[in-house]
């Protein structure tokens, strides 16, 4: 593993798999990590490695979410609250139940997509959110999505009630056993501005159907057609990939 400076982002680390390339991302979680931290997470199963590391890491007592308080990126618009796949209770898996990280389930902030009211929802938690978390995770969409910020929006974007795109909707077909109809057509998200508010970054993105947005957002020029590039100006993001989603970079930054 090689750490290369880059002109776009602090730091770009290319691991050969998933889960070395996670082991790195969570220790730079943990070395940033302090009492009080509003903690971005991200949901799919991009920072699902990332999370086992922080859950083993508790265990080992070397990291603790129990003074923190967490805010997710996003939430469906009309899954039942007790829904598996509403982010919330993925969530609760994965960072609360069982004392995972010493994070409980009051200290952790969803927006209400089972809301009748999701547009108010989704001010409230705009409201709460304020001045951004001071550590974020993030992964990325095939189309560049960050959060569910889809192609062609603006970054100045708050947290809103989105329309899913098809492309996303088919990505995340496999979490709702690959029926596109059963994925919720609309989210509750936060914003770019939201996004770039955050004190750090931590982008991952693993596999090849994430090769085509990990140049865009490494090599390519700021444009709407692919969101996460609006983290050009952001002034602290490191980047975390495995090898098959650095496939298409035309230089290897650095990797051994
Ligand atoms: C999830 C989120 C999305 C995902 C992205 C990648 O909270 O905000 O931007 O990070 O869709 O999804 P996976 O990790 O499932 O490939």
């Amino acid at each position: 593993m090689v750490e290369q400076v880059t002109s776009k982002f602090a730091t770009v680390r290319i691991l050969e798999s998933a889960r070395d390339a996670s082991g790195y991302a969570a220790e730079e979680i943990i070395a940033k990590a302090g009492p009080g931290m509003r903690f971005g997470v991200a949901t799919g199963s991009t920072p699902l490695w990332v999370y086992e590391y922080l859950r083993e890491a508790h265990r080992q007592w070397r990291f603790t979410l129990s003074n923190a308080t967490a805010w997710a990126l996003d939430e469906y618009v009309g899954l039942p609250a007790d829904h598996p796949e509403g982010y919330r209770n993925v969530l609760l898996k994965e960072l609360v139940e069982g004392d995972a990280t010493g994070l409980h389930a009051e200290q952790l902030h969803t927006p209400e997509g089972s809301s009748p009211d999701p547009e108010a929802a989704a001010r409230n938690y705009d409201a709460a959110l304020a001045g951004g978390a001071d550590l974020q995770i993030l992964g990325l969409g095939s189309n560049g999505h960050i959060g569910f910020n889809e192609p062609e929006g603006s970054f100045e974007s708050r947290t809103r009630v989105e329309q899913l795109t098809p492309q996303t909707r088919n990505d995340n077909a496999r979490f709702f056993g690959d029926d596109v109809s059963a994925v919720p057509e609309r989210c509750i998200t936060q914003g770019i501005a939201n996004i770039m508010s955050a004190g750090h970054i931590v982008l991952l993105a693993f596999g090849e159907q994430k090769a085509e947005a990990v140049v865009a957002l490494l090599e390519g020029p700021q444009t709407a057609e692919w969101p996460a590039t609006v983290l050009h100006d952001h002034p602290s993001v490191s980047v975390y990939l495995d090898a098959a989603a650095a496939s298409l970079l035309s230089t290897d930054y650095g990797r051994s």
